[in-house]
């Protein structure tokens, strides 16, 4: 019943304030059509990430986890001319079909997709100096979030946003004994974040078409 209800406001809420265009419309059969997992953000997921990079004045983005690019389609176009977005992906074949739908969404330009671990490519980003990023979406395997963290950090400015999608996974965060190791992983993020004095944090519990989860927020105060 409440499931029902959440399902049909999040509908009414999309309908009204994040339609999909062709190129967002496209992104879910691409995944089934490759056998791929569906795990995109929601519509309106997509349009509150819009939202924070508008809000940040974000130039310059950073993605963990592409999968068909869905997310990366919402927030690359809040980018300004010239603006950047460095999406990394581990799997090559998700990294293709994504790639299809961000030329699709005439977006070749302004996002970039990096395939590999994150934990590879993490480094590579910082010995660039590819930073600091306006805003960094963490949405990539739950285990390792926590080091995730610490390299969005390194490659953060004072004021830059952090977001970290799935952290309240179905309520399971409560269960203290679970064995599930992306439980496990965002527990140990969501610990973290309150305990890292870099940042002032908090989480959104979040309902509607996807199962119930959350999202952490993360504003950065200190350079580390
Ligand atoms: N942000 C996407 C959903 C990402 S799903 C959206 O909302 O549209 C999680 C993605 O992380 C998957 O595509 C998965 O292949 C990728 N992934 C898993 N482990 C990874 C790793 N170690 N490094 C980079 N990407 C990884
Ligand atoms: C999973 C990952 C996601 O990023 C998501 O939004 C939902 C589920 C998963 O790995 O189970
Ligand atoms: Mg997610």
């Amino acid at each position: 019943m409440e499931q029902a209800n959440f399902d049909a406001v999040d509908h009414y809420i999309a309908q009204l304030l994040a339609p999909e265009d062709s190129a967002l419309r496209a992104v879910e059969p691409s995944l089934t059509e490759a056998g791929i997992p569906q795990m995109s953000v929601s519509a309106n997921q997509g349009k509150f990430l819009q939202l924070l990079a508008l809000l940040c004045r974000a130039e310059r983005i950073l993605e963990l986890g592409t999968l068909g690019g869905y997310s990366t389609i919402w927030m690359a176009r809040a980018l300004p001319e010239g603006g950047r977005l460095v999406s990394l992906e581990a799997d090559p074949g998700y990294a293709e079909v994504a790639w299809k739908n961000i030329v699709a969404a005439g977006l070749s330009e302004k996002v970039e997709i990096r395939v590999g671990k994150a934990l590879e490519l993490l480094p590579q980003l910082e010995a660039e100096n590819a930073g600091p990023f306006d805003l960094v979406f963490i949405d990539a395997d739950k285990p390792p979030y926590t080091e995730y963290f610490q390299f969005a950090l390194r490659l953060s400015r004072p004021g830059t946003l952090i977001v970290a999608d799935n952290v309240i996974r179905n309520g399971q965060v409560l269960d203290a004994q679970t064995t599930d190791a992306k439980v496990a992983g965002v527990q140990r993020f969501n610990a973290m974040l309150a305990s890292e004095p870099a940042v002032e944090a908090t989480i959104l519990q979040m309902v509607g078409s996807k199962e119930w989860d959350g999202m952490a927020l993360a504003v950065v105060k200190k350079p580390t």
